[in-house]
Formats: C-alpha cells, structure tokens, sequence
C-alpha cells in the first residue's frame, strides 16, 4: 500500500455561470520515504494539485486515499492526524510567516500543541535541534530573531522547521525555492534530501523549473503535467536521459540540458483550460501528431514497462 494514492482524480472550479475542469483525471502513487516531483508550465494545475494533497482543496471526482483510506470519508481523529502528518510548503517564506513572532515561538508552538512538550528547557533544547537539522546554525544567532531579519533562504529554512515540528510523514514543497536567491537554492534541496533520509519522509516536489526537479528528485520519480493531466511518469534519470512523450521531449529541449536534441513543439498558443481541444491536448501543437486518431481519441496514462508511464498514441499497444 502506498502512502499516497490518486486515482481518476478530478478538480473543477465555478466559472461564471459555469465550471472549469482544471485536474483532469490525475493517477499516481507516493510511497514512505519517497520523492515524486511534478514538472509543469505556470497555470497547468500544480498547484491546485498540491493543495488536493494537502487537504486544502477537495477533489471533485476520482479518489485520494492516504494511508490506506479515502480523505473525503476521514472521521474526525483521522483528520486531526492527516493534518499532522501531510503538511505543506509555501512558495513564498515572505507571508507563510508571522512578522510579529519570534522564531523560537513559531517552532515551539507547535511543539506544545502537536507533541504535547509544556517544560520550557525541553521546548528550547527541541526547537534548537530543529533549528541545527534545517542548518540554522549557530542557534544562538537565529532562535529570538523575528522574520524581518532573516534572509528568503533562512525564512524557508524556518517554514521546514516549523513543519518538521509536527513530526509528518509527508510534506508538499511547492516551488519552495523560486522567491530565494539562485546561490541559496541547492543547498536549501540538499536539506530537504538531507531530512528526508534521515526522517523518511515523502515530498510532493512542485515546480516549474525542470532542472531543479532533476536534480532534487534524481533518485526518484518525476512526473510530467500538461494542461492538468499527467503525460509521462517515471524514474528520473529514464525520464531524463530517454523522453517519451512530445511534449517531455520539447520541455527537455528547451531547459538547457547538455546533449539534447532540439525538439520544437509548433509555435501555437497553449490551449486554455476554457477551450481545450478534442482527442490529445497537445495535439494542435505536437509535430508527431497522426490526424485522424490524436485529433479524434484522447490518450491515457498507460504502463508501457520498467517503472514508465506514457500518454500518448505514439506507444499505444496494438
Ligand atoms: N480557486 C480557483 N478558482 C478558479 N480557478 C482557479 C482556482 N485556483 C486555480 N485556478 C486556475 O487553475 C489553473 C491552474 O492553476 P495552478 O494550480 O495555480 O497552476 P500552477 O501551480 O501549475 O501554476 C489556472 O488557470 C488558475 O487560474
Ligand atoms: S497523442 Fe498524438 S498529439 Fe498527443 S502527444 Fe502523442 S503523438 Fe502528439
Ligand atoms: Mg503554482
């Protein structure tokens, strides 16, 4: 059993007098201790997606078991444990924390709350533990400084503690590096893969930017996500090193990553979620279209063999 499951997952807002459907039929799968970062365009759905898994948003078809069981039908224990154990990052560390509180009262609350710690040495020695596993370090210099005085990066940094306060089993990290400066970004990676192995905790790891998802999620999978639906799924380096589906093949070639055929989608808008077209959605765009079927027949996510999932006509069984 995975720790996080999705099936036929489906997500729909109000539009005027109407809906939009913006996740449209998602499937996929966490287990403990694992990374699975989702690659996609700014506005394709991540994160709505994300929120889906956090508990932020409900989804409006399909399912999303955690843990073994389906979250729309979690009584009121198993959601005060869900919300302890799935917990979220934000992109931005400028407004997910409070200006007016000390570090050491963002981290220690939860400690009081969630771990039930009321002693005061005990609290001071266990946030500092957190402090020095995000490398916050020295302490001293970090634990009664207020936001203002923090750098983006640090900022972050605290976020994770405060998460990590609340012992969860899996954490969504949403573009969590993309408001903090380029030279900061690795390392701030490198201390969430650093957490990960040492607490095994599973990442929803969303962005934008596929070199980043390459390279936190290399030992694990990445998830390709066009228009609210998932085209590829695989390990990353298969992923990386032998793209499948057009649209993998277009975003690889232009990240800029070393030895890359050049692989050009067709210069036409990207469809709106309003309009979208019938059969394959990147099909007004893909230059292996086959007219007839990728216009007419919409793909699915099909396992094509060795951990790798495709959408798309080009690797349809006959
Ligand atoms: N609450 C909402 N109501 C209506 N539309 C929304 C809502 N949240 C997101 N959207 C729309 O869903 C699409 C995907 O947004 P989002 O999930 O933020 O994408 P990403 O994180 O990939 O940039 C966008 O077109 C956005 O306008
Ligand atoms: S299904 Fe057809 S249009 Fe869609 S990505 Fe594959 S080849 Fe291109
Ligand atoms: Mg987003």
């Amino acid at each position: 059993m995975s720790l996080i499951e999705v099936r036929d997952l489906t997500k729909t807002f109000p539009y005027k007098n109407s809906t939009v459907t913006i996740l449209r039929g998602i499937n996929l799968s966490i287990e403990e201790g694992e990374t699975l970062c989702v690659v996609g365009e700014s506005g394709c759905g991540k994160t709505t997606f994300g929120k889906i898994l956090a508990g932020l948003h409900s989804c409006s078809g399909g399912s999303y078991r955690y843990d073994g069981q389906e979250v729309n039908t979690f009584t009121k224990k198993q959601s005060v444990s869900f919300r302890r154990n799935m917990q979220l990052i934000h992109q931005n560390p400028y407004e997910s924390l409070n200006p007016s509180s000390m570090v050491f009262d963002m981290i220690s609350a939860p400690l009081k709350h969630h771990r039930k710690i009321r002693n005061f040495s005990e609290l001071y020695r266990e946030t500092a533990a957190l402090l020095e596993m995000v490398g916050l370090t020295p302490v001293e210099d970090f634990i009664d400084k207020y936001p203002t005085y923090l750098s983006g990066g640090q900022r972050q940094r605290v976020s994770i503690a405060r998460v990590l306060s609340m012992n969860p089993k899996s954490i969504v990290v949403d573009e969590a590096t993309s408001m903090i400066d380029t030279s900061m970004r690795i390392s701030l990676l490198d201390t969430l893969k650093r957490i990960q192995r040492e607490l095994k905790v599973s990442y929803l790891y969303i962005t934008h930017d596929l070199a980043l998802g390459r390279y936190f999620a290399w030992e694990h999978r990445l998830a390709v996500m066009y228009l609210g639906q998932i085209v590829e799924l695989g390990p990353t380096p298969k992923l990386i090193g032998d793209p499948l589906h057009p649209y993998t093949k277009a975003i690889l070639s232009a990240g800029d990553i070393e030895g890359r055929e050049s692989y050009d989608l067709k210069g036409v808008d990207i469809p709106s979620f309003h309009a979208l077209p019938p059969g394959c959605s990147l099909s007004p765009r893909c230059p292996q279209m086959i007219e007839g079927v990728c216009t007419v027949t919409e793909p699915v996510l099909s396992d094509i063999g060795d951990g790798r999932w495709v959408s798309c006509h080009l690797y349809r069984e006959e």
